[in-house]
């Protein structure tokens, strides 16, 4: 019976499945390298229960009971009596990695370990834990708090007890759960990044700009947001690493991530994050950048 969670990583996702947590009654300890990441992450779980809050969504007391039911801390120390760990660090298997490693040694032996990575294999990121059988890929969709799915990834060793208990909590969550092979970025993305990668050679080859290629998709194809601006949502940095993990381990050209990504990226223009991406977030409502 799950009722302790751990969450490694006070990013966007970290703090969404924090908030989510905490609010369906577990107890959530919240971890990151960043004190400063640490610090912004809980403002902004506060600010979306709020926002919540302000929606009717969820009460007053729902939000103090939810905030109180998230302890951060910069240490691993605190993960001793959580029955699962869920990391959310940056999508960087060497991160990863050497977390995981970090990890174990607080765990209790019954401690369940889930990745919320996008696309990295899970039997590769098991077996550099001392738990292969208790380890599984758990895989939020962003925004958490209004994202109904949670992909589940049995890596080759992953047992059917760590299976169910995780799709138990994802119950308990109110969210829809589906299987997942251990194949290179899973379902989802396995769809949708290669089609955002396919907006930004779309955008590099001078097909369209920002907005028009956005307006088309919305229109034409019916989606709620353009290809671009969830680009940005998502991350640039987090997009481009997708597209590497797909091209490296399916060997296929067709997966080449574009150079204008590349670029962007090592200029450090990650999305709404750093306030630019293919947008520029400073203005209201944001400029398309080409
Ligand atoms: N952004 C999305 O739309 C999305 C959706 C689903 C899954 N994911 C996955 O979730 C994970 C996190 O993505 P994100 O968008 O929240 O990234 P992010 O950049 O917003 O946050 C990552 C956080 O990890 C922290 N971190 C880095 N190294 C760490 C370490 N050694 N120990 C503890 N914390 C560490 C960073 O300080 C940062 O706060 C990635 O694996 C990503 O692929 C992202």
């Amino acid at each position: 019976m799950i009722s302790k969670i751990g969450v490694i990583g006070a990013g966007q996702m970290g703090t969404g499945i924090s908030h989510v947590c905490a609010l369906a009654g577990f107890d959530v300890r919240l971890t990151d390298v960043s004190q400063d990441a640490l610090d912004k992450g809980m403002a902004v779980i506060d600010h979306n229960m709020s926002r919540q809050v302000t929606r009717e969504r969820i009460t007053e007391a729902d939000k103090d009971a939810g905030l109180a039911r998230i302890v951060p801390s910069t240490g691993m120390e605190h993960f001793g009596d959580c029955d699962l760990v869920v990391e959310a660090a940056t999508e960087d298997e060497k991160v990863k990695r050497q977390i995981l490693v970090d990890l174990c040694p607080h765990l209790t032996p019954e401690c369940i370990v889930a990745s919320n990575t996008s696309s990295i294999s899970i039997t590769r990121l098991g077996a550099a834990t001392d738990r292969p059988g208790k380890f599984i890929g758990m895989h939020f969709m962003n925004p958490v708090p209004l994202m109904k799915l949670v992909e589940l990834i049995r890596g080759i060793a992953t047992n059917e007890d760590t299976y169910q208990a995780v799709r138990a909590v994802v119950d308990t969550l109110e969210k829809t759960s589906v299987p997942a092979e251990d194949f290179p970025a899973f379902i989802v993305n396995r769809i949708l990044m290669p089609m955002i990668n396919e907006a930004v050679y779309t955008l590099y080859e001078g097909v369209g700009g920002v907005e028009a290629i956005d307006t088309a998709m919305r229109l034409g194809a019916n989606h709620p947001m353009g290809p671009l601006e969830l680009a940005d949502f998502v991350g640039l940095d987090t997009v481009l690493a997708i597209m590497q993990v797909l091209y490296e381990g399916l060997a296929d050209s067709k997966y080449r991530p574009c150079p204008l990504l590349v670029k962007y990226v090592e200029a450090g223009w990650l999305g709404r994050k750093t306030n630019r991406g293919f947008y520029d977030y400073t203005n209201d409502p944001p400029i398309p950048t080409r």
